[in-house]
This record gives structure tokens, sequence and C-alpha cells, in this order.
């Protein structure tokens, strides 16, 4: 209440010149500070995988020092993989103190949004496709953010699933869809997580712009949440003076540098001096960003310092990356490989060497160093192993370093589009790989490599901002280069790379491994070769469903994806697992699935209540031969009621906990359950699908 009273007196001495200046971004990244009364500008920077490069304040331009090299955390779709609440409280924590050692007030992440289609662009920078794990991974990333006086800037608010004309989308969703599956993960962000600050999304909800919305910024964010940290719009997501001013957004921010015209600079400035809108309405911003301050420490000097680029930074990158690795595949144990008695490895794929920091759009970042899958083995395996590297196929085009950032043009015509090749340069390219395709087969096919590793996937030409895919498939002809490699060489390890599923029907059934990486941050190489070769058990699972092809995933063959006007979520509440489950339709990999190289077992399961709270209890043991962690998943499979209209899907994740165990070790786990008069039966398993016990 103090800081609320401090904040009023403050802003009461305010002219609304000053006021105007703190309420939009007066460069990129900044707002305006009022020098006089010591207030200082808010200075916000990207992204999810860590701290942006510095920009030039009125040019989407890098400003190219070398002061600005981070550490390059592994994305959230890989913290989400861990499934490990203290490893999200780690990375939210050094993520925080860089954020805070490179002068930063507001880190513009994590984004949440909920992973509706595997096309969506940004699917890499989100968590999951479901709500409960989004939270439980999201809070402890924010409180560890803001531990270092930074501000989480959770986005983006809200159903941001596409990213396809992503500034004029209409979003057609019931409101129970909504307040049922796309608005608990901010809910719990923003109230239990107490992330200071939240960006608002560019498409639109019910008719009006997220940013600007009275229903999401009013209605639901203040009143029903009783919300109180401060709203930054989108990037230019702002569309109208009176409607901005007027709802409960209190930071304009755009990729233009006529900072000055912004909606509410001069136009608010003089809307106010003429009467057409009240001044209390900018006093309320302007007091709840004084707040913020306060809650950072921007006033009172006690403000922690922060670092970057530390050694333990670093650590974190590895631990997170390490655990977000997902074994999908390992029949006849053919993982770990030996690292005893070969000579020669092979490894084939762009993915092996490519290194992706610098992709992706605004969660681009700019890594001290990136260990790529290539160097991770070779730095694993020493002088004494000989390890060939071969593409096998190649991209479109090498990035082009243009002279402006893509940012200054993200917005024209909508704002994103769908990803498509050209014609001709198609042919060209289908020779190319031709020709890389046959080497590498014929290579693989030598019997003197003694371990073939393919690492593939997607790349930040597919996983990036502004773009939506066209299709699940796999690019650059990776479906007949797999094919074919296989057939030359059955026991080859395959490794997928990507921030999404890739369609895997063609090739699948020929491999005996797949391994699951995504963007795992600077030392994901380091964490993939670890796993590879045994010195690492991975514990990862899947906190997407891996449909077979897009026609599985309910938002493309119930409701509707990737249009421009109207984007209809038809689907309602049977998103991923919700509707694969309802529908008995048989994913690739089902949403909760990793393997390890031990196993463990499920005993004695047992609910107990404990008043108002129930919880699962029971034992598990490492029944293998190494140490390793299990992820024991709770899913509540509701009783049908004739009220619910039908809308109840067969079962919902309702808790979760990750165990480490030694070989022979047994663990008791006591995990808490999500929610009231929990009706119904519980699941309790290794995946969604891996049920071992129901109660
Ligand atoms: C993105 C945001 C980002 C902002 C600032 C926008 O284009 O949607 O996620 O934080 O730009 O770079």
């Amino acid at each position: 209440m103090e800081l609320w009273k401090k904040a009023r007196e403050l802003t009461a001495a305010l002219s609304l010149e000053e006021k105007i200046g703190m309420i939009h971004g007066a460069e990129l990244f900044r707002t305006k500070g009022v020098e006089r009364l010591g207030i200082p500008p808010l200075v916000m920077s990207d992204g999810p995988m860590g701290v942006r490069q510095e920009f030039a304040p009125d040019q989407w331009k890098g400003i190219g020092e070398t002061d600005d090299y981070v550490t390059y955390f592994p994305c959230n779709s890989a913290l989400a993989s861990t499934w490990n609440r203290k490893l999200a409280g780690e990375m939210g924590s050094a993520m925080g103190e860089e954020f805070r050692g490179r002068g930063k007030d507001v880190a513009l992440g994590p984004g949440i949004n909920l992973k509706r289609s595997p096309l969506c662009g940004r699917n890499f920078e989100y968590f999951s496709e479901d709500p409960y794990l989004t939270k439980e991974l999201a809070v402890p990333l924010i409180q560890g953010i803001q531990s270092w006086d930074v501000a989480a800037c959770v986005k983006h608010f809200a159903v941001n699933n596409q990213e396809t004309e992503r500034l004029w989308v209409e979003v057609d969703i019931d409101e129970e869809a909504l307040k049922r599956l796309y608005l608990p993960a901010f809910y719990d962000a923003l109230k239990k997580g107490g992330a200071y600050s939240v960006m608002g999304a560019y498409n639109q909800l019910y008719g009006e712009h997220c940013c600007q919305s009275q229903y999401l910024l009013g209605d639901i964010l203040r009143k029903e949440w009783s919300y109180d940290g401060v709203v930054i719009s989108d990037w230019g997501g702002v569309h109208d003076t009176k409607k901005a001013a007027e709802s409960q957004l209190d930071i304009e921010m755009s990729v233009t540098y006529d900072f000055d015209q912004y909606f509410m600079a001069n136009p608010l400035k003089q809307a106010v001096e003429e009467g057409a809108i009240s001044e209390s309405v900018i006093d309320e911003k302007v007091e709840r960003i004084l707040v913020l301050m306060m809650r950072l420490h921007m006033l009172d000097g006690k403000r922690k310092a922060g670092a970057y680029n530390t050694e333990a930074h670093r650590k974190s990158a590895l631990a997170i990356a390490r655990e977000s690795i997902v074994l999908l595949k390992n029949k006849r144990s053919v993982l770990p490989l030996r690292e005893e008695g070969i000579k020669r490895v092979l490894v084939i794929g762009e993915n092996g060497v490519c290194l992706h920091a610098a992709g992706g759009g605004s969660a681009e970042i700019k890594a001290l160093y990136e260990i790529s899958p290539l160097m991770g083995i070779k730095k694993l395996l020493g002088g004494n192993v000989q390890v060939d590297y071969l593409s096998g196929y190649c991209r479109e085009q090498e990035k082009k370093e243009g002279e402006i950032n893509w940012q200054e043009t993200s917005l024209e015509n909508g704002g994103g589009t769908r990803l498509a090749e050209s014609g001709t340069w198609r042919r060209e390219l289908s020779r190319r790989r031709k020709a890389l395709r046959r080497q590498a087969v014929k290579t693989a096919a030598l019997k003197d490599y003694d371990q073939v590793i393919f690492v593939g996937g997607l790349n930040h030409d597919y996983d990036c901002e502004g773009l939506d895919r066209a299709d699940m498939r796999l690019p650059y002809e990776q479906d007949e280069l797999l094919t074919e490699l296989l057939s030359a060489r059955p026991d080859m390890i395959v490794v997928m790379m990507g921030g999404s599923p890739v369609e895997m029907g063609r090739w699948i059934h020929l491999a005996d491994s797949l391994v699951w990486c995504w963007y795992g941050g600077m030392e994901g190489g380091t964490a993939l070769a670890e796993v590879l070769y045994g010195r690492v058990n991975p514990s990862g699972k899947l906190p997407e469903s891996f449909y077979k092809t897009i026609k599985d995933c309910s938002a493309h063959c119930v409701g509707d994806f990737g249009r421009k006007d109207t984007a209809h979520y038809r689907e309602g509440i049977y998103v991923g697992y919700r509707y694969l489950d309802a529908f008995h339709i048989e994913p690739e990999f089902s949403f909760g699935h990793g393997l390890s190289y031990t196993s463990f077992s499920y005993q004695n399961g047992k609910i107990v209540t404990e008043g108002e709270e129930t919880f699962l209890s029971c034992l598990i043991t490492n029944t293998g031969d190494r140490p390793g962690a299990e992820v024991v998943q709770v899913y509540l499979r509701p009783e049908k009621s004739s009220e619910d209209g039908g809308n109840v899907p067969f079962q919902e994740l309702k808790g979760f906990e990750k165990v480490f165990l030694e070989p022979g070790e047994t663990q008791m786990v006591y995990i808490k359950l999500e929610g009231e008069g929990l009706g119904g039966r519980i699941a309790v398993g290794a995946s969604s699908k891996d049920i071992r016990m129901l109660l």
C-alpha cells in the first residue's frame, strides 16, 4: 500500500508531457524517464532464451559491439521437456541475473501461449499444449527471473497461436475453451508467479485487438484477476489512441521510429488537452509503472547488479539441455553408443553443424558460443576417434546479413505469413540435394564406420517468428535421405532437432532409434553427445503430442489454422492429447512420452485427501542398472455428467514429479493434484499412454 501511496504522490508531481513520455516507447526498447524527479526510463529487452543484442535506439540495427554476447539458454519447449520445476527456477534465476547484468529492467518473456498446432512458427518459444505443464514450469521461471529485480513480461496475452496475419487475425473461440485452456497459464504466471508485467498479443479476440481489449485487459485481467502489474503492448500492437488509452494497457511499444507519433504519444496528449480523453486514465498507467519501478528497486538505490556470461549460467544452460533431450525410440537398446573400441564415426545432416542461436525472430541470441552436435561429439570422443561429417542435404539459402533487422518490416502485410519454396529454385535445389544424398548414402554404407549418426530436423528458417510452416513434413528432402540412409545403414542413430514435431511416417519404422532435441542453447551439442554416449541418461518427456500427420491435429481437422481473417477454434477444449484421447487417434509419440536407459516400476498407488487437497502417493523403483530419472505423471479421468454438455476430456494432466533414482533405489513420491472436486479415476504413468496404475 505504501508503494501505491508513493506512486500517487509522484504522479501528482508530473506534468502531462512527462507522464505521456512514460507510457510509450521513446526508443525501440525504452520509455522516457523524468530526470528532475529521479525517475529512470524503463529499459526492456527480448527475450525467452537470454538477453538479446543491443539495438540502436532508433533503428533495427544491432550496434555491433562485442560486449553484448550472452549465455544462450535452451528454448522454452526444451525447458518444458525437462518437466523439472527446480531447473525452471534455476534457468529463471540465471536469466534474470543476465538481464540485470546487461542493465535491463524488463525481460520480454517467457512466451506461454499454448501450442495449438505444430505449424505455429513460434512454438519453440512456447512450452506445451497443456496449460498445467506450462504454468508449472513458467511460474518458477518467472520467480527466478524476478529474484534479480528484473520484471518478467509474460507474453502474448492471449490466444496468439498462429503467426499468419498475426496483426489482424480474429480468434473465434468459445469462452469456455478460452477460460479452461488458454487463460489458466496466464493466470498462474501473473498471480502465482507474480509476474510484474504482461505483453498483449497482436491478434484480435471478440472483435478487439488484444493490446487494447476491454474484455481481456479490463474484464479479465484487472477485474476478474485483480492484476495490478504493467501491461505492455506487443511492438506495433496498438491501433487506436482512445481505445488504447481507455483500455488497461499501460505502455505502447512499436517497431517504427516516429516515437512521438505513437498512438499513446502526441495524439494522446492532444486528445487529453482537448478534453476527449480524461487525464486520470494516464495517471493510473503511470502509477502502475512507478509501482513496477519500486518493486524492481529502481528508485531506492537498493537494486541487485546482476552479471552475465558467468560459469554458473553456462552450467545451468547445460543442465537444462541435458534433461530436455527426449529419447523417443530405442529398439534393441541401440543407444547408448559405446565409446570404447571405436575408430571412425560418421555424422550426417546439416543440423550436425548448424548454429541456431542467431535465428528465430525476436528470440534471437548473440551467443557467447554454441556447441554444435558435431562439436559435442568430437569433444566427447577426443582425438583418437575420427569423426567425419557430411551435410546430406542443404537448405534453401544461407541467411543473408542485411542492413536492417527483419523486425522493421515484420508488420507489413498483416505481420506474418506461411512458408513456401519457389518453383524454379526448387528444381535446382532438388538436383543439389540428390547429389548430397548420393554421397551420404554411399559413405554411410561403408563398413569402416563404427557408428553413423544422423542429425536433421528443422531450423529457424522454419521455427521462426512471423512465419507458420506450410505443413508438418521434413524440409530439404530429408524423408528421402533418411529412407535411403536407413536402408543402407539400419543401425544409424537418428537425431531430430526442432521446435515442433515433424512427420516421420516414411522412415520411422526403419529406424531403431530416435532422439529428439529442441534448440538446446549454447551447450546443446555437449548435452546431445553425452546422451548419445550414455554419460547422461535421458529423462526428457514430450510436452506435446507428436502427431503422425497434421490431419490428426484438431486445430486443422476440426478448427482451422493459418487463415487470414478469422481462425475458428472449433475444437474448443479438444487440443493436443485431449483431442487424440477422446477420438482414439494414435499419435506417433504421445504427450508425456520419453524413454530412459534404465527402467522404473510403479507400486502402492494411493489417493490421499487432506482437507480440500488431494494427493497421489506411490513407490517408484529404478529397476535397471544405471542411475536415471522418471517423470511420474498423474492424469484425472473425469466422470461424465449430463451438465457438462459433453465437454469433458478423457483425461487431463493434474500433477507430476520428477524423481532421480540410483539403480535399485525406491522412493515414495507424493504429488499434489491440481483442482477441486477431483471426481473420476486417477491414472498414473510414464506418459499419457503408458499408464501403470489406475486408481
Ligand atoms: C514480438 C515480441 C517481442 C517484440 C519486441 C514482437 O515482434 O512479437 O514477442 O518481444 O517484438 O522485440
